[in-house]
């Protein structure tokens, strides 16, 4: 039997990554894991119950949270849920995404969140993405990736996506929370966004999803075939 590898995906904000997690998972019956959805649940409760972003406050807030995936039968991926309310759906949303990168720079919410990803790559066979996967989460993954793609074209893919959820939305609120995001997401004190040393660079810009799919299951055929 094939031996069941790791796959870390890191890269800015709305450079494709979870779709091609998603990809890569169904097609090796792996596990998926959208990290930045777990963020945004802890940022949404945040949010609903007016705790100050501050690490005090968040370790204490952090004891009333149970975030789990659930699958989804009709959408075929997994849903977010917080304490049992399925906010999937709710933590796309704008004002979710314009405090999701200041809640993930504190601490307490890191390691909380670190830990449950940590466990869930116990047993191996999982495709997870984010920020800091392939440098903290599992510095040990067999096969790293990160994403990359023209600003300007992550831009207008970040815009198609959130226009057919608000047609109202204009391209500058979504530019700037873009910019807002990545500089947030690079610079933070901890772990911050960068690209692990034995990462393999995908760019994007110029291949469509089909091409990048291609590359990226060539990767880790190579990975799985060789650990
Ligand atoms: O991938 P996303 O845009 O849904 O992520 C939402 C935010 O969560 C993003 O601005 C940065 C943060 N994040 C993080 O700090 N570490 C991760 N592993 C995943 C996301």
């Amino acid at each position: 039997m094939e031996k069941k590898i790791i796959i870390a995906i890191d890269g800015f904000s709305s450079c494709g990554k979870s779709t091609l997690a998603k990809a890569m998972a169904k097609a090796l019956e792996y596990v998926f894991v959208d990290t930045g959805a777990m963020y945004r649940a802890i940022a949404l409760y945040f949010l609903r119950n007016n705790i100050p972003f501050n690490d005090i406050a968040a370790q204490e807030a952090l004891q009333s949270i149970e975030l789990r995936f659930k699958y989804n039968s009709l959408s075929q991926k997994s849903d977010m849920y917080l304490n049992g309310e399925n906010v999937e759906q709710e933590i796309r949303e704008m004002q979710v995404s314009q405090k999701v990168s200041e809640v993930a720079t504190i601490p307490a919410v890191r390691a909380f969140a670190v830990a449950q990803q940590k466990a869930m790559g116990i047993d191996k066979g999982i495709v997870m993405d984010g920020r800091d996967i392939g440098t903290v989460v599992f510095p040990n993954a067999e096969l790293k990736l990160f994403v990359t793609a023209d600003p300007a074209i992550r831009l207008e893919r970040r815009y198609q996506e959130l226009v057919q959820i608000n047609p109202a939305i204009l391209k500058e609120e979504v530019a700037a929370n873009l910019q807002q995001r990545d500089l947030m997401d690079s610079t933070r004190a901890h772990s911050p966004l960068k690209q692990a040393e034995d990462a393999m660079v995908l760019d994007n810009t110029n291949l469509d999803r089909a091409a990048q799919f291609e590359l990226a299951m060539q990767w880790a055929m190579e990975k799985i075939k060789s650990s």
